[in-house]
């Protein structure tokens, strides 16, 4: 029971949840597991466009995520506007040919060799939307001084993965994107002090022949101990 001075001073609504049967419960888990395991980062895109009220409703189920102290420290910053996304490609592209041929260790390189991946981003301008996901690490209080957000970090990445999940369940695919460093994302974007880039996630359609490399997942006996 909740006491009763906290429902006084604060809002409260009862909340519940069918109780599934097991085999329905088995079911949808099966179901929901088998839709995202044919998620795939992408980086070829299509231009095809996408109508902007689907990005909208995509952008409203990243922020059901959980926030520490319910702060949703998150802003998602859209670009569809082709000078910017230019603008952004070429600084991406800079930081990260630097990246590749002095920052990276070798290790990093040679991990990342199945993926193919070099300093080149065409898909920063060929995805109609790029989607540049802020970390709000405080808050401006009325009085002007700053407010810290908490658990920032973990609220946002969980934020980032309903987006993904949200983009896939759509039909659309994306691309978890870090070109390190990201700063360049502050100062094109007129974002204000607060604001620190966390991905830079484009969102589309694959191009029409898109492949992708042949990972497999670890399985359930090496991400996982039961006690
Ligand atoms: C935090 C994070 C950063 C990533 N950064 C990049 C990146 O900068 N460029 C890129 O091509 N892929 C990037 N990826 C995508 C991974 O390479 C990809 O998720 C991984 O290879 C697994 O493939 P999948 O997403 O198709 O399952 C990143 C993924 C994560 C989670």
């Amino acid at each position: 029971m909740l006491d009763k001075k906290l429902i006084e001073d604060h809002p409260y609504i009862s909340y519940t949840k069918p109780i599934l049967s097991d085999e329905e419960m088995l079911e949808r888990s099966i179901s929901f597991y088998e839709a995202m395991d044919s998620r795939r980062s992408v980086r070829e895109f299509s231009n095809r466009a996408v109508p902007r009220e689907v990005i909208e409703n995509l952008l409203k189920t990243a922020s059901t995520a959980p926030s520490g102290a319910h702060k949703q420290p998150w802003t998602f910053c859209v670009v569809e506007n082709p000078e910017i996304k230019k603008q952004i490609r070429i600084a991406a592209e800079e930081e990260e040919q630097q990246s590749y041929e002095s920052r990276m260790s070798s290790d990093w390189l040679e991990d990342l060799k199945p993926l193919g991946t070099d300093w080149r981003k065409p898909f920063l301008e060929t995805a109609p939307y790029l989607i540049i996901v802020f970390r709000r690490i405080y808050e401006f209080a009325t009085d002007g001084k700053k407010k810290n957000n908490y658990y920032v970090q973990e609220s946002v990445g969980i934020a980032a993965g309903f987006l993904l999940a949200a983009i896939h369940n759509a039909g659309l695919v994306s691309l978890t994107h870090t070109p390190s460093p990201m700063n360049f994302l502050t100062k094109t974007l007129n974002r204000p002090e607060n604001e620190k880039p966390f991905l830079l996630i484009p969102v589309g359609y694959p191009a029409e022949d898109c492949w992708v490399p042949d990972i497999q997942r670890k399985g359930l006996e090496d991400i996982c101990v039961f006690y």
